[in-house]
């Protein structure tokens, strides 16, 4: 089954619920600007690449029912994207998205299409993200011949608007026909690696084993894991990416039993004004995730709790990264 996590259908922007998986597959209605930020905020809708196209879609229901004359309208853009881009920090798509749809509005000289240019743009980075999930996947199957990958957290059609990043080459790989063993990390706390990318596993019949992410040194050790491929939230000019909690600790991991490491994204997942990972904006969420994040407290209920969503891998621990222009190292030249 092909999973569509996000669509523009009967004037509604539809997703799937992330929160509700793998109990539920639940597909949300979006119709204000509001809504859109409760659902990426909570992380029903997440992902670098699908919250690019959120983002964009962001400007155009920021604006779809405002009569406001044009001037206001410019205003209400460009609240709208201040808006869509303090509702996460750390994926860099999230505002390139935004950025894309704020500017083919302020292109209009009309408040029809202001509109209409906003609308259009969300719609074309979704099409787009598709099309650059499957020359990803492409890219990186070229790496693969057989054996055990690790992947973390989900990277998968639920993360994107197409077969996904580091999910879209196993996924190419597996249907290519090569003999591979995917290992998902379950990703605490919020663990989108045994809620999505093993139930995404599953609805596509592509076989996995889950493992707890206190795992991954023991089946490295036993030389079970012969590539680790994983996606970004941003990338930085020099090569530093910004993931999922618990990438860094992979990639020292990968090192250490020589590994190869490879950071799978989009384009629109590098950042250039970002010089290196320093720079990038780390989110903190609520510690109750980490206390008992699925409504059972896994820990004294006031302790103290230090819950980054991200963490940044130093450019020297990656392999090499895998873009829909091909395989890349820094100094990139795209
Ligand atoms: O907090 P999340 O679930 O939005 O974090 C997602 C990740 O870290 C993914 O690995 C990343 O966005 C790449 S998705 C193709």
């Amino acid at each position: 089954m092909q999973i569509k996590s996000i669509e523009w259908a009967d004037d509604s922007l539809v997703v799937i619920d992330q929160t509700q998986l793998p109990e539920k597959l639940i597909y949300l209605k979006i119709d204000t600007l509001d809504q859109l930020l409760e659902a990426i905020q909570k992380l029903k809708i997440r992902g670098a690449p699908l919250l690019g196209a959120a983002g964009a879609f962001g400007i155009y229901l920021g604006i779809r029912n405002s009569r406001a004359d044009i001037y206001e309208i410019n205003n209400l853009v460009r609240r709208s994207y201040d808006k869509v881009v303090s509702a996460r920090p750390t994926a860099v798509n999230l505002k390139w998205g935004a950025e894309q749809a704020k500017e083919a509005a302020q292109n209009q000289v009309e408040i029809a299409s202001i509109k209409k240019a906003a609308l259009d743009k969300a719609i074309e980075i979704t099409l787009d993200d598709f099309r650059r999930c499957e020359s990803i996947g492409k890219n990186g199957s070229d790496l693969i011949t057989e054996g055990g990958i690790l992947t973390h957290c989900n990277t998968g059609a639920l993360a994107t608007c197409g077969i996904g990043t580091a999910f879209g080459v196993l996924w190419t790989a597996h249907r290519q026909g090569k003999k591979i063993s995917v290992f998902a990390g379950e990703t605490r706390p919020l663990l989108q690696g045994a809620r999505l990318t093993a139930w995404e596993c599953q609805q596509l019949g592509m076989p996995c084993t889950l493992i707890t992410d206190n795992m991954a040194g023991m089946v490295m050790r036993k030389k079970l894991i012969h590539i680790v491929i994983v996606g970004a939230d941003r990338i930085a000019k020099n090569g530093d990416v910004a993931n999922k909690i618990g990438t860094y600790s992979l990639a020292v991991l990968a090192k250490q039993h020589q590994i190869p490491f490879y950071v799978a994204a989009p384009l629109s997942t590098f950042d250039f004004h970002c010089p290196d990972g320093e720079s990038i904006p780390i989110e903190e969420r609520d510690p109750d995730e980490v206390r008992g994040g699925f409504g059972k407290l896994t820990a004294p209920k006031d302790v103290n709790v230090f819950n980054p969503a991200f963490d940044v891998t130093p450019h020297e621990y990656i392999t090499a990264f895998i873009t829909e222009k091909g395989i890349s190292k820094p100094p990139f030249q795209f």
